[in-house]
């Protein structure tokens, strides 16, 4: 009984049904639709893969779904059953979409032929480790990562978001071998996105309409531009000299200290930030896939620049179209200003020569 109803079974599955059915649905959509053109398929022109699927991966893929950026979205991450949920959870949004293909793999294979890679992968600081430990541990995840990546999309523009953001921009473009323009580091684009939400609140006005950038590198000892913050043209210094200094009795300083305690305090409060992250990275990838030669303060190789002579990526205004950081916009920075970014620059070779395998 039992084997014969395994027979049936296995007859059931195995031919009548799968061709009973395959029969049904061919001659519905022979019924519906009449077949053109079959020409060959041509690469998807805007492709952007996401790798790491993490809060910040997921926040950067959906960002750029939303704003219709890509016309192929591929993840890649190694936990293979968050990767699929993930990428499953995203197809049922099609209906909403206009992204018509998503697909995820723990083989880069499903990356190929991307216009933009933005790496989000890597491990976060344990409690009383170094920097300089942290940072060769994501050397050793990207030493895996980005010949995987350069392998199969060759002609890419990568945009590095992994913490800490200056160095691991760094450590891709040596790991890439691509050209100092198509290597992109998050950098400052977010602390300036905080602090222009910070001053813009202060002034009863929008974020797009306070001018200001914190340059240099991301995080605690990030550079805000005061000499530059304007509204409308008009310069702040210039209606209170002393703004951004300890001598100044408005105490506009404090709103930098927001700036960099703020993310400390959203991770206090839910755990890691996310959504700010992705939409600014979404933000960069609207002017690389439209070729807007807009200005963003992102993390570029600035050898050469305002005197520092070692290979390191800190943040600068740069114009951003489909070849990658065209250029470098050169600030007029007061002596302290400069010497802030030097600072930086110092701090960050100090670890960068330590790293091993590069
Ligand atoms: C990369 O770009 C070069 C030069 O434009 C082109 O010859 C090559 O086919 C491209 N490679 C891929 C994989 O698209
Ligand atoms: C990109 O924009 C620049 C102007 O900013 C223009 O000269 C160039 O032709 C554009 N490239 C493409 C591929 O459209
Ligand atoms: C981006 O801008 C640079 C400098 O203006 C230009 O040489 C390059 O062709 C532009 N890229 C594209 C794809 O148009
Ligand atoms: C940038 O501007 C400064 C003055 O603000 C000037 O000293 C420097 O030479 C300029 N650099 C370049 C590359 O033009």
């Amino acid at each position: 009984m039992l084997a014969s109803r395994g027979t049936q079974m296995e007859l059931i599955t195995d031919s009548v049904l799968p061709g009973h059915l395959l029969h049904i649905m061919a001659s519905v959509l022979e019924k519906l639709i009449t077949s053109v053109s079959s020409g060959p398929a041509q690469p998807p022109t805007n492709k952007v893969t996401v790798v790491g699927v993490g809060q910040v991966g997921m926040a950067c893929a959906v960002s750029i779904l939303l704003k219709d950026l890509c016309d192929e979205l591929a993840l890649v991450d190694v936990i293979e059953d968050k990767l699929k949920g993930e990428m499953m959870d995203l197809q049922h949004g099609s209906l909403f979409l206009k992204t018509h293909k998503i697909t995820a793999d723990k083989d880069y294979a499903v990356t190929a032929n991307s216009r933009i890679v933005v790496v989000t992968a890597g491990v976060r600081q344990q409690e009383g480790e170094s920097r300089l430990n942290l940072v060769q541990r994501n050397v050793n995840i990207f030493k895996h990562i980005i010949p995987q990546i350069i392998k199969y999309s060759p002609n890419c523009t990568l945009v590095v978001v992994s913490n800490p953001v200056d160095i691991m921009t760094y450590v891709t473009w040596k790991l890439s071998g691509l050209p100092k323009h198509r290597v992109i580091g998050s950098g400052t684009n977010l602390d300036s996105a905080r602090f222009r939400y910070i001053m813009a609140e202060k002034l009863g006005i929008h974020a797009s309409s306070f001018n200001g950038y914190i340059l240099g590198e991301h995080g605690d000892s990030s550079v805000p531009v005061w000499s530059g913050a304007n509204v409308a043209g008009v310069n702040l210094q210039k209606l209170n000299p002393a703004i951004g200094t300890d001598q100044d009795h408005e105490n506009w300083k404090d709103v930098h200290k927001m700036v960099v305690d703020s993310a400390y305090e959203v991770i206090k409060l839910k755990g890691y930030t996310n959504w700010a992250i992705g939409m600014s990275v979404a933000d960069l990838t609207e002017s690389l896939v439209k070729n807007l030669s807009r200005v963003h303060p992102v993390s570029t190789m600035i050898k050469g620049m305002y005197g520092i002579n070692d290979e390191v990526y800190l943040s600068l205004p740069c114009v951003l179209n489909s070849s990658g950081v065209t250029s470098v916009i050169n600030m007029t920075l007061t002596e302290g200003e400069v010497g802030q970014l030097r600072k930086s620059a110092e701090t960050l070779w100090k670890i960068q020569k330590d790293l091993k395998d590069l």
